[in-house]
Formats: structure tokens, sequence, C-alpha cells
């Protein structure tokens, strides 16, 4: 029997990227099920058509694979390119849809957040540009969760995801690649693998920390294998289901053993850390940490160092919560520069209409076209060959990057777990006085503007409404509030500092000092610590 009677589940809503909820709300009967369905019926059917399915190896990813491929087969799908053991990090995933010419694919991931049976799982489909579903998909998945009635699925025994090469699944063919091999191959076509390994010869030292999760096995292929550094570079570097425990979200907080290992005496040259699926990054010099803002914008400098890039950029994207840094160097070398949503998926359209490659944001993604995700071991190969190309310490490169184009001091401050309601009502008072704002003089900082930031994609001229409130002082500083998209577990609020400084004005300050006044206005604003009754943000990067 392949249909089955089914009854639409409430909160089959995808987020920003894909479905995210926790593991067991994910196990019960039919819920995978329904939204792969309206997943399968949202996209025109899979009928004939060729996928790509992977993931990060937390728990429950293997089972949600072996389930989704009864579905495939049994809804006349005609190949499944599977990652050997179900494993596919999500830039992999998308270079093997756009390698392939495949119809989409679908990545089993909840990207940064914790895994195992009391943590979360997540199902994202990418269309075959390799990029995320853009809303019109994700609405139209939404809308077909609601009156979903039944799904299909083939009763046969579990295909091997363990074997290399092709088996039979029904009618469709079942294809079990190595994760790694293509996407290792197309990092080579990319960077200047000989000066890599000049560099590891030459005693440079990595550490690379891939948090127990998807990036293990890629970076030890990348760095150790084919570029000569030591044995041992990669540390937590076999992905488990729950992580090891650890939270793979690659920042100060999470990846705090990096941290400690980079901020003490014996520190490495270079550090860099990858999140569960792989798509996210964080670079650490000795002693020095680089905000993903400043990474972006030191990429988008040096980018023609890089032999994949050494024609040029075609332009550049990033988040409106993401720094002006970029802006700035966008500006001196005559690029244009998009500002666009929290979330990959706007990258997307610019990407296909050869109007950026580059692309990056705050929340420690960045990316270019050689994919439609964000990539974090791209960005640490960046780094790498930058480093390489000046042969300069990651410190250096900071110093002389704010030299030239001055320093956005940046953070973020994330309350997380809030009452849902309290962080709606906390964003709602501060919609209503949004107009009055404007010309107040708040903690010594004038306000010269403030609205709730809508987007229009200049490729297909859609809009995205109410995309986080922006209050901007005079001078240049601001301060960005919108609530997580990501989260499993009540609202988490995201509070981004921005304070821009020209040379003279000091480039070497502390930034949480450096933003006190910043932080301090959105206080008297907002309210945030009054209204919840939190001592202080949970993380900060
Ligand atoms: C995911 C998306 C990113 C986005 C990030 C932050 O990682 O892929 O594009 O920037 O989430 O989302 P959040 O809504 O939690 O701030
Ligand atoms: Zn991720």
């Amino acid at each position: 029997m392949t249909r089955h009677e089914t009854q639409p589940f409430d909160g089959q809503k995808p987020g920003t990227s894909g479905l995210r909820k926790k593991t067991r709300v994910f196990m019960q009967p039919n819920f995978l099920e329904n939204f792969v369905q309206a997943t399968f019926d949202a996209v025109g059917g899979v009928q004939g058509k060729t996928l790509v399915l992977g993931g990060d190896g937390r728990f429950f990813g293997r089972e949600a694979a072996l389930t989704i491929l009864k579905m495939a087969a049994a809804n006349g799908a005609a190949r499944m390119i599977v990652g050997q053991g179900a494993w596919l990090s999500t830039p992999a995933a998308s270079n093997l849809i756009r390698q392939r010419g495949a119809d989409g694919g679908i990545i089993l991931s909840a990207s940064h957040n914790p895994g195992g049976p009391d943590e979360d799982f997540g199902v994202k489909y990418n269309m075959s540009n390799g990029g995320p579903a853009p809303e019109s998909v994700t609405s139209a998945i939404h809308q077909r969760t609601q009156e979903i009635t039944e799904y299909r699925k083939l009763d046969a025994p579990d295909p091997d995801l363990d074997s290399l090469g092709e088996t039979g699944l029904g009618e469709m063919t079942v294809e079990v690649v190595d994760p790694v091999a293509a996407y290792a191959d197309l990092m080579e076509t990319l960077f200047d693998f000989k000066a890599l390994r000049d560099l590891f010869d030459s005693g440079f030292r990595m550490r690379m920390d891939s948090m127990c999760a998807i990036t293990g096995p890629y970076a030890v292929e990348i760095f150790e294998n084919r570029l000569g550094a030591p044995t041992g570079t990669v540390t937590h570097a076999t992905p488990l289901p729950d992580f090891g425990g650890m939270h793979p979200d690659p920042n100060p907080t999470w990846a705090h053993e990096l941290m400690d290992e980079m901020m003490g005496d014996a520190a490495p040259d270079f550090g860099a850390a990858s999140d569960g699926d792989g798509d996210r990054n964080m670079i650490l010099g000795a002693g020095t940490y680089v905000s993903p803002s400043d990474s972006l914008a030191v990429l988008a400098a040096n980018a023609h160092l890089v032999p994949g890039y050494a024609g040029g950029l075609k332009g550049i994207a990033r988040s409106m919560p993401t720094s002006a840094a970029v802006d700035r160097v966008a500006e001196a070398l005559g690029l244009d520069c998009y500002e666009t949503p929290t979330g990959w998926k706007f990258f997307g359209n610019l990407m296909d209409a050869g109007r950026v490659s580059l692309c990056g944001e705050e929340s420690f993604g960045t990316g270019s076209d050689h994919v439609r995700e964000k990539d974090g071991l791209w960005a640490v190969l960046m780094w790498l060959n930058i480093l390489a190309a000046r042969k300069m310490s990651v410190a250096e490169i900071m110093a002389d990057h704010w030299a030239r184009f001055g320093r956005n001091y940046y953070s973020r401050h994330d309350y997380e777990a809030l009452p849902i309601e309290q962080a709606e009502t906390m964003l709602g008072d501060l919609r209503a006085r949004l107009g009055d704002l404007v010309g107040s003089e708040v903690e010594g900082l004038s306000v010269a503007s403030a609205d709730e930031f809508a987007y229009t994609d200049p490729v297909d001229g859609s809009i995205s409404r109410g995309q986080g409130f922006r209050i901007l002082f005079e001078g240049g500083s601001r301060v960005v509030l919108r609530l997580s998209g990501t989260g499993t577990e009540g609202a988490t609020l995201r509070v981004y500092l921005e304070r821009y400084a020209p040379e003279p004005d000091g480039l070497d300050h502390d930034p949480q000092e450096a933003l006190a006044p910043m932080i301090a206005a959105t206080e008297t604003l907002v309210g945030i610590r009054e209204r919840t009754g939190r001592a202080g943000p949970d993380v900060i990067t």
C-alpha cells in the first residue's frame, strides 16, 4: 500500500530556513510524512524528477532519509542522489544539486541548533539553483500542510545508505555518493591549493573546530589530506548524532574551547569553526576575533587575491542587520552593494541574475555564487588564501583594513527563550512609537531615523515587510532589533549594535565599550532588561 490517510498538523510553517522543530515533534507518526508530501505537492510533484538528499548527521537524520526515499519512490521520482550515511553538508548539497542538474534537494538539519532526541531537527527544501526555496514556495508548502489528507510511501525494505553506488527502490534509483569528494574538488577550482600547501609546509598552524558536526570529514579531507596540515588540525572531526553534547554554533559563546585556545599563550596562527550543517563559520587569529561583518568586508577587499575571484566581484550583498563595513569596501571598489532581509534565500535571486558574487550575514554566514548557500569551509579557505597571499597575520590584516576603511564597531546581543507574547508586545510598543522617535535625544544620541525594514527584490519585485526595526542615530551609529526566525523555544530577541569610527576616533577599543552609548540608548528606548527581568543578554557575538 502506498497511499496513507493523514490529517494536517498545526505549525508546519517553514521559518527563516526550513521547518525546525523539536526532534520528538518530527518523530510523531505522520508529522515528517505530511511535511514532505506537502513539499512534493507544492513543487508540482516529483514525478520523473531527480533530487539530492542528505543532512548533517544529527539524531533521526538516517530514519528521516529512509522515509523520504520511500516517499519519493511512491511519488514517482526517477532518482535520488544521497550522501553516504545520509550525510551532506548544506553547501555540499547545494553544489550537488547544481553540478548534477537535479530538480531540487532536501536537507535534513536544524543548522546550528543542538541535536538529539530532546533537541532539534529540521527539513529544508532547496530549488534547482541549489538555493533555499523562496517565500512563494515555502508559503505554498505551508498552505498544503493545512489541507493534506494523504501521503504516499512505498512499503519496502530500507535501502542501503552506506555502500556507494546505485540500487533500486521500486521504480526509483537510489544513488549513494561520497558526500565529500565533489565539494572538495570544487574548492580546488577556486583556491590556490599549491600556495596553501606551501603555507602549511612552512609551519603555519591552524585549528579547525568542526564541533562534532558535518564539516569534520570535509575539513579532514581538505586541510589534512589535500593541503598537508598536520593530523589533528581538525578537532571534533567525527559527526555525532548529538554533536557530542556540543551546541554546534560557531560563535564565541558556543565555540568556547576554540576561543580559549586562540586567546591563550600557545595560540595557533589561525582558527575557525563551523556549525551543524557546515554553512556557518567563525574566523579567529592568534588573540584576535574577527566579527562576521568584518570578515565579509575583508573578503570583499581581498577577493582579487584568490584565483576564483581574480577577475573581480560582480557585486556584494549583505543582510540588513549586518554592519556597513562591507559597504565601504564596495564603495571603494565601485561595486553595487545590496541590503536584503535576514536569510540566505534573499541572495539567491541576486546571484542568479549575475548581480552579486559575494554575500554575507552577521550571523556567521559568508559565501559566493559558487553555490547558493552560505559556505563555512569556503570562508575558511578564502581567509587562508588571503593570509597566504598577503603574508600577514589575521591581526595585521584587520588593523590594515580598519586603517584603510575605518572601523564599524559591531556586536549582537541575544535574549533567548523569552515568552513569545512578552517579546511581541515589546516590539509592538516600539512599532507604535517609531514615528515619534525621530529627532528625539536618547542618552546623548539623537535619532536620525527609525523604521521597520521592508525589501523589494530588484529581480522579481517581490516585497518582504516587517524585517526588523532600525533606529539610526546622527553620526552613523545604529541599533537594529528583530525576533529570530530560527529558534524553536519561545522568542529570541536580537539586538544589533553598530558604531562607525573613522581612523582618528580610535580603531582598537573593546567593542562593548565602544558601543556602550548605543546599549544604554536601547535600554531607554525599549526597556528590554526592565520588561524581561533579564540581567543581560544570553549570547554576545
Ligand atoms: C539561518 C539562515 C541565515 C540567517 C540566520 C539567522 O542560519 O540560513 O541566512 O541569517 O539563520 O536567523 P535568525 O532569524 O535566527 O536571526
Ligand atoms: Zn547552518
